[in-house]
């Protein structure tokens, strides 16, 4: 009987154990996971003044970048295939970029800019210019 108590007895504590282990370690993941949310929409959501814009896998990111007038923007370009930042209504062109190369663009007039990549037209994007 003495046995059967200390089997149960170390059962509890295992089962115990696992789960104060696995109670632990998840809210642990979980927080990084919130954390890494956040921060990954920060460039995208919050990011105003910010004036760069990485192209890489063919979009831009961030899709969305809030500048103020006078402010200019500038393109890289991370992949290995060549990518434009076109205005649609024509009114900047970085030309085709090559891989590792960028180009700048000063915004002088108040407004949204969608633009798009000239060798891939699905490829859009938007700038909007505070006054
Ligand atoms: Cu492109």
């Amino acid at each position: 009987m003495n046995k059967l108590l200390l089997v149960v007895v170390a059962v509890l504590v295992l089962v115990g154990g696992g789960y104060y282990f696995m109670s632990q370690l998840p809210p642990t993941f979980t927080e990084e996971g919130v954390l890494d949310e956040v921060s990954n929409e920060e460039p995208s959501g919050a990011m105003v003044g910010g004036t760069a814009v990485e192209i890489k896998d063919f979009a831009f990111s961030p899709a969305t970048l809030t500048v103020k007038v006078g402010d200019t923007v500038t393109w890289t370009n991370q992949d290995s295939v060549g990518h434009s930042a076109t205005s649609d209504d024509g009114s900047f062109d970085t030309g085709v970029l090559a891989q590792g190369e960028s180009n700048t663009v000063t915004f002088t007039e108040a407004g949204t800019f969608n633009y798009h990549c000239t060798p891939h037209p699905n490829m859009k994007a938007t700038v909007v210019v505070q006054p």
